[in-house]
């Protein structure tokens, strides 16, 4: 009878210690990144920086602004940078980032590699550093550590290049490719397109960027550090604008705080869209970076516009460049979409390029004002990205609506891949669009006109 109870007692303790095990679960679970679930190994000791990502500042001749993520108490976090040329890194200089507690992406339904339904607990400390006094034109390289992490020393080397002062530059466009755990071959396809281009430009491009929708669903977490960790993102310097699909969930809770804090991006937007509605002076152009998702209402839409006037107003350029997701006409017959919203603006402020993205269909005009095509001498050149995911493209039917304005419709239907080089000197600017097997698609040329 005795032996029975203390038996008993040892199982109720074992079943009560079992049951806490699990119930602790969730909590531990929180600690691990996604990035360093698929890097563990044997030794756990290797924790490191994750969702690393380097955004142009203001100024990007002169500034960098830097964003990575490390796991709650790494203790503080610096960087260590240099220039390229520098290969011993003898002129290297380290600083302390500024950092605080993400929980935004925290107990956020989704979807792991394998298909299985989860909650993703994640909760971490984003990393952010804006470095400035930048030399124009200029390669860098640099490490990132924490104090509480064990530091051999063979931390990633990553890299970023300034902006030239002024003259030549060129870069990668691209957007949709919806990046999902369960389908790898999506972002697979768009950094085999990036890779593509490269050849194409025969060296690689200057800088990077994409036109939204690069996650799938961007309150996802687990998406973006694997996104990240693909070598463009450890040797570019990424601009980028937030999509419909970066801005939700799986249960399509809606926020800007996703895109904001897997970036850096320079906070000169307006209230509520600090760090996710941005410009930025590229040597010779002004990139003004919009975020659809806030200009759906009449209210919101005039807000964005009156800042826009402001920050063209303020930063001459040679030329002038518009990013925003939503398509400005609708592929599938041409139908105008934003660009009904946008149009008079263009005119009214010399806008010399209009690039957007989200419909999957490439479309493109000639340099157009007041509803008219030119000889390019004024008006604005509309644009579209096609999809690069080889999945969620789709096809086109008869150009039904302004034919007189769109010259130029591309898409693969549902396995569409495609981006463009951007190549700018002080005459134009140069936009090609390629397919995957880097054929050469459509060119267009942006005169300058200052
Ligand atoms: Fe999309």
């Amino acid at each position: 009878m005795m032996n029975r109870l203390i038996l008993m007692n040892r199982l109720t303790f074992l079943i009560a210690a079992l049951i806490a095990s699990v119930w602790m679960q969730p909590a531990l679970a929180q600690t691990p990144s996604p990035a360093q679930n698929s890097t563990l190994t044997a030794s756990n000791s290797s924790k490191s920086a994750y969702t690393v990502i380097a955004n142009p500042g203001e100024n990007a001749s002169t500034e960098m602004r830097l964003n990575w993520h490390t796991d709650l108490g790494s203790g503080d976090s610096f960087i260590t940078y240099t220039k390229k040329t520098d290969k011993n890194w003898k002129q290297a200089r380290t600083t302390k980032a500024d950092q605080e507690l993400c929980t935004v992406f925290d107990s956020i339904y989704s979807k792991k590699p394998n298909g299985e339904d989860f909650y993703e607990n994640v909760r971490f400390i984003r990393n952010t550093i804006s470095l400035q006094g930048l030399q124009a034109g200029t390669e860098y390289m640099y490490r990132l550590s924490s104090d509480k992490l064990s530091s051999d020393g063979n931390s990633e080397i990553r890299y970023f290049k300034t902006a030239p002062g002024s003259g030549k530059w060129n870069m990668g466009i691209i957007s949709d490719m919806h990046v999902y755990a369960p389908l790898p071959k999506r972002q697979q396809a768009a950094m085999e397109m990036i890779g593509q281009l490269e050849k194409k430009n025969k060296k690689d491009f200057d800088f990077m960027l994409h036109v939204g929708d690069i996650s799938a669903w961007g309150g996802s977490y687990s998406f973006w550090p694997t996104l990240y960790a693909d070598p463009t993102f450890s040797k570019y310097v990424w601009a980028g604008v937030n999509g419909n699909h970066d801005n939700m969930t799986r249960q399509n809770a809606q926020s800007n705080d996703f895109f904001r804090y897997v970036n850096n991006n320079p906070d000169n937007g307006y209230a509520g869209e600090i760090g996710v509605v941005y410009h930025f002076t590229y040597g010779n152009a002004l990139f003004v970076m919009l975020n659809n998702e806030s200009m759906k209402s009449e209210e919101e839409l005039a807000q964005a516009q009156d800042w826009t006037r402001e920050v063209i107003k303020n930063n001459p350029a040679k030329y002038i460049i518009v990013v925003s997701h939503y398509q400005w006409f609708m592929g599938g017959d041409g139908r105008s979409s934003q660009y009904s919203r946008w149009k008079s603006l263009f005119d009214e402020c010399g806008v010399d390029l209009a690039i957007s993205g989200n419909n999957h269909i490439y479309v493109r005009t000639n340099a157009l004002y007041a509803d008219q095509e030119t000889n390019g001498t004024t008006g604005t050149v509309y644009i579209q990205t096609p999809s690069s995911d080889n999945e969620r493209g789709r096809s086109f039917g008869e150009l039904v609506h302004n034919a007189e304005l769109i010259r130029f419709r591309w898409t693969e239907g549902s396995n569409t891949v495609g981006a463009l080089i951007m190549k700018a000197n002080k005459k134009r600017l140069s936009l090609t669009l390629y397919d995957r097997r880097g054929t050469r698609i459509d060119r267009v040329s942006v005169k300058a006109k200052r």
